[in-house]
């Protein structure tokens, strides 16, 4: 176990779902934000630039506009783009027990950029650098997000260049752009044609090309976007995948596939205005991922969960002395159920307990995780089949070999 962890008290089981819960929905806050911000700066940016090239008031006033829709507010900003990633940093180091330190850090290193990037934003009209951190400061996210997930992909023990450019970070760092792209571009729709009935203080010519630019930018990053859906549930570990990670990808394709139909009519039909459903389907896709990613994050982390809530009902156990009632005996648990299928000191259907335990040696806690949650080890031989023990029971057979297995050394 890592040092850090004495730190930190084993949680139940109910407390480590509320906090996959809770990181759902500071995730579904902080990254459509996060996105809106990115997005936002860089056609501020972009468009004043444009505009004083070509010397043209409107891309100017586009460019001022832009940026002080994506701001909202300076309290906003610092609610949703710094609170909400500190939150959810505290909920990792309680979920990982810091035994994915590499994943923690990486997560540390994106909240200081990202201050940096928020306050380059927050205090000057056009700031390319603003621009420039809040990108690397969701590269960064997302790389300390990735780790624990894709483990058949990167360790967290590769280099930084490693994983800061491995394939799969790359590709989720591109799909949070598109999602940028998609929000950013349904947020302007939403502002200009539906909030408060629309902004009535501009003329045709304006109006239009916001309009076109606002569905394209929408337009051209959802398109792709199924695509890499899939491409992510064929690399997704799979340990990390499940039914649900399924339901969840296909419910934002269908939602992806209405979308394309709302810009495509907006898009065609002059006086047609989908913008508040482009702006719902928009939030929904983002959510629907988040909900994705954190189901994969919940089953590729679901041994340490084992682990610790199992060591938590050990340990209320204790404070309890639930385990001084009636007393569980190590010894009929095996002799009731393992021994059908395991023997000391030669193979049954099993592996022999003298070859198999030396490695759990002065480690009873991760002998318990195995027998709550068998895992295959052991080649030639099947999967072993979950004996479905409580972890007091778990813990006392565990023990109970553990000491007789010394009689054949
Ligand atoms: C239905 C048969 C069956 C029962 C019952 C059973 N096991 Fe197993 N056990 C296996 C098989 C098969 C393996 C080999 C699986 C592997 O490691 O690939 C195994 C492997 C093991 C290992 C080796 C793990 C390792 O890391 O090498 C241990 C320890 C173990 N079992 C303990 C237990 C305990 C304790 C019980 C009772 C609570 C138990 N088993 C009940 C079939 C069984």
């Amino acid at each position: 176990m890592n040092f850090f962890d004495k730190f930190l008290t084993p949680l139940s089981a109910q407390h480590i779902v509320l906090l996959h819960f809770m990181l759902m929905l500071i995730f579904s806050l902080f990254i459509p934000f996060v996105g809106l911000i990115t997005g936002g700066s860089f056609f501020s940016y972009f468009f004043y630039k444009k505009g004083k090239r070509e010397n043209s008031p409107d891309y100017i006033r586009f460019s001022k506009e832009i940026i002080e829709i994506v701001k909202i507010n300076k309290s906003m900003g610092v609610v949703l783009g710094f609170i909400t990633l500190l939150t959810s940093i505290l909920i990792y180091i309680q979920l990982l027990s810091l035994s994915e330190i590499t994943s923690i850090i990486y997560l540390i290193i994106s909240l200081f950029v990202i201050i940096a990037g928020l306050l380059l934003t927050y205090n000057s009209f056009t700031s390319k650098f603003g621009f420039i951190f809040l990108l690397i400061s969701i590269w960064i996210f997302v790389a300390g997000i990735t780790i624990p997930i894709y483990k058949n992909i990167i360790t967290p023990n590769d280099s930084i260049i490693n994983i800061m450019f491995s394939s799969i970070v790359i590709f989720k760092f591109i799909t949070v752009l598109l999602l940028s792209g998609v929000f950013t571009g349904s947020t302007i729709l939403f502002i200009y044609f539906y909030w408060n009935g629309g902004r009535n203080n501009i003329n045709d010519k304006y109006a239009l090309f916001i309009k076109h630019f606002a569905i394209r930018l929408t337009f051209s990053s959802i398109i792709i976007l199924p695509l890499f859906l899939f491409v992510d549930l064929v690399k997704i570990p799979n340990d990390a995948l499940s039914v649900s990670v399924f339901v969840y990808s296909s419910l934002a394709i269908a939602v992806i596939f209405v979308t394309y139909h709302f810009l495509y009519i907006m898009s065609r039909e002059k006086n047609s205005n989908f913008s508040l459903q482009i702006f719902v389907s928009a939030i929904l896709i983002i959510i629907l991922f988040v909900i994705k990613d954190q189901i994969s994050f919940d089953n590729a982390t679901e041994l340490r969960t084992v682990e610790m809530s199992s060591l938590y009902s050990i340990n209320m156990d204790k404070l309890t002395g639930a385990n001084k009632a009636p007393k569980i005996s190590g010894e009929d648990i095996y002799k009731n159920i393992c021994s059908s299928c395991h023997s000391f000191d030669h193979k049954v259907v099993g592996p022999p307990y003298k070859q198999t335990l030396p490695k759990y040696k002065g480690n009873v806690d991760k002998l318990v995780v195995f027998i709550l949650h068998p895992t295959q080890n052991n080649p030639g031989y099947p999967p072993m089949p979950n004996p479905g023990l409580k972890p007091d029971q778990a813990k006392a057979v565990a023990t109970y070999i553990l000491n007789e297995v010394k009689k054949y050394e």
